[in-house]
């Protein structure tokens, strides 16, 4: 532990928090194409799909201005509707920095842009991931005090020794979360978000399971870091979200302690399906292999 309470050392530059400044004037004009060429993107993909609070989110902080947002810019619009501000960071940080950073309403952004030809995917969170697929839902009032809740539940967890379940949580929801609504499903997971083709196969294609989230069961299911989900839960509102979340997880962690993981693919008696996946997608990958 250094003084602050955290346990690594920032990178050189950063501040003992770990963000460091966004140096907006420093992105070339390559860069700023990036941004504009996937904007232009999602923004034809999640018509239709994304959820309301998403896109309105997205409009608020006028995101396709003129390429990468100037978090200044950005976070006075943010800041006067829900109280948050995005940060910079030079990519992923420890989870105990998140979960401070989140608990005080700050989303810590990776400051760098993908390059050209990984317009598809990128292993880690860079400034499109983090900015357009995670800040716009932190407009919604509602969705903003989960974030927060989420921080101060992280330290918790922490303390408890029981992140891993913690961490499901927030890759079913903040992640690839769907919500319900009278239209049928749409998105507001950053992670899918962000993806053109995961915004796809998350609502249309037949090959992953679709449930209703279920706080427990979530936190038993396994995640996948490196291809589509097979499993997505959708909740009925984001406010039936937070207030699933506001009891305290301690009686919830003891029986996790003692439950086994539920297989990635399975749909069990209680489960209440939206929509039985085939696992083709998941099969065929496997098979491949
Ligand atoms: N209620 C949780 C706890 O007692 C905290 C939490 C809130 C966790 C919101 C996740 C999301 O630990
Ligand atoms: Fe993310």
């Amino acid at each position: 532990m250094s003084a602050d309470g955290f346990s690594k050392a920032p990178p050189p530059g950063a501040r003992a928090d770990w963000t460091i400044d966004q140096g907006w004037e420093a992105y070339t004009p390559a860069e700023h194409q990036v941004w504009i060429t996937l904007y232009a993107r999602q923004a034809a993909t999640l018509e239709g799909r994304a959820c309301d609070p998403f896109l309105k989110g997205l409009e608020a902080l006028d995101l396709h201005r003129s390429g990468i947002p100037d978090f200044v810019r950005i976070n006075a619009e943010l800041n006067r509707l829900t109280g948050w501000s995005v940060v910079a960071v030079p990519g992923l940080v420890p989870d105990e920095v998140f979960f401070d950073h989140l608990a005080n309403r700050r989303f810590p952004a990776g400051q760098f842009i993908r390059k050209p030809e990984q317009l598809d995917y990128l292993q880690e969170p860079d400034i499109f991931h983090d900015v357009f697929g995670h800040v716009p839902m932190l407009t919604d009032p509602v969705f903003a005090d989960y974030m927060q809740a989420y921080g101060r539940g992280g330290q918790r967890a922490m303390q408890r020794g029981q992140l891993a379940n913690l961490a499901r949580l927030y890759w079913y929801t903040v992640e690839f979360g769907l919500l319900q609504t009278p239209q049928g499903a749409r998105i507001y997971g950053a992670g899918i978000v962000s993806s053109r083709a995961e915004s796809v196969f998350a609502l249309e294609d037949p090959s992953p399971n679709r449930l209703a989230f279920d706080l427990e069961r979530v936190m038993r299911t396994p995640y996948r870091i490196d291809d589509f989900q097979q499993v997505y839960f959708v909740v009925p509102s984001l406010k039936a979200l937070l207030e699933a979340t506001l009891q305290d997880f301690a009686p919830i962690y003891d029986r996790l302690a003692e439950a086994s993981d539920i297989p990635i693919d399975a749909i069990l008696p209680s489960d209440r399906v939206i929509t039985a996946g085939t696992q083709a997608y998941a099969h065929g990958k496997a098979a491949a292999q």
